[in-house]
């Protein structure tokens, strides 16, 4: 059974003014679309067919370089659809709230770490908000489309938030500034999913 891309689960222009319209389009419809077409592609024939995404990501040191790069594009893009939306922004509450204050200190130190966890990243790759093994909150960032659940990651955990740093992203209205779009995705994002996949993760 092929994968097949989702919809977005809101109107591309929805997250203008912070990111536009363009970028959305051509980000889901042409660069997420590659990556399902390009794994399709790449388990064609083999055993990864009947495989969940999930089990070719847990496992994908045995599968061959497409089938990272593309299974890793479309696990890391359907979850960073999802923890973006119109009427987001703000800071979490709750129960994800509490985590982050006895993790991080404060939320402005977790903006701060995600913030530097993006910006550092060489080349393109994800800064990951995600829960390892002991239950604990951690920051983190992935080369390419490697994502924390890939047996090759070095720091292993369940992404609960991911921003895509790779210049598909942000280069048509932040040109070289990722920064600048390290500072204005955050009024997009929707703490109300990362605190639903929070709880499916603990
Ligand atoms: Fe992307």
């Amino acid at each position: 059974m092929a994968f097949e891309l989702e919809a977005l689960p809101y109107a591309a222009d929805a997250l203008e003014p912070h990111i536009d319209k363009t970028t959305m389009e051509i980000h889901h419809d042409r660069h997420h679309q590659a990556y399902v077409d390009n794994l399709n592609k790449a388990i064609a024939g083999t055993d990864a067919e009947n495989l969940s995404l999930l089990d070719i990501i847990k496992n994908v040191s045995k599968y061959s370089a497409a089938v990272r790069n593309n299974g890793g594009g479309h696990y890391n893009h359907s979850l960073f659809w999802k923890v973006l939306g119109p009427n987001a922004g703000g800071t979490p509450t709750g129960e994800l709230a509490d985590a982050i204050n006895a993790t991080f200190g404060s939320f402005d130190e977790l903006k701060k770490q995600l913030q530097a966890a993006g910006a550092t990243r060489f080349g393109s790759g994800w800064a990951w908000l995600i829960v390892g093994a002991d239950g604990k909150l951690e920051v983190t960032s992935t080369p390419n489309q490697d994502n924390p659940l890939m047996d090759v990651a070095e720091v292993k955990g369940t992404p609960i938030l991911g921003i895509d740093v790779w210049e598909h992203a942000y280069y048509l209205k932040f040109q070289n500034k990722r920064p600048a779009y390290l500072e204005e995705i955050f009024n997009v994002i929707n703490w109300d999913a990362v605190a639903q996949n929070y709880a499916a993760a603990k």
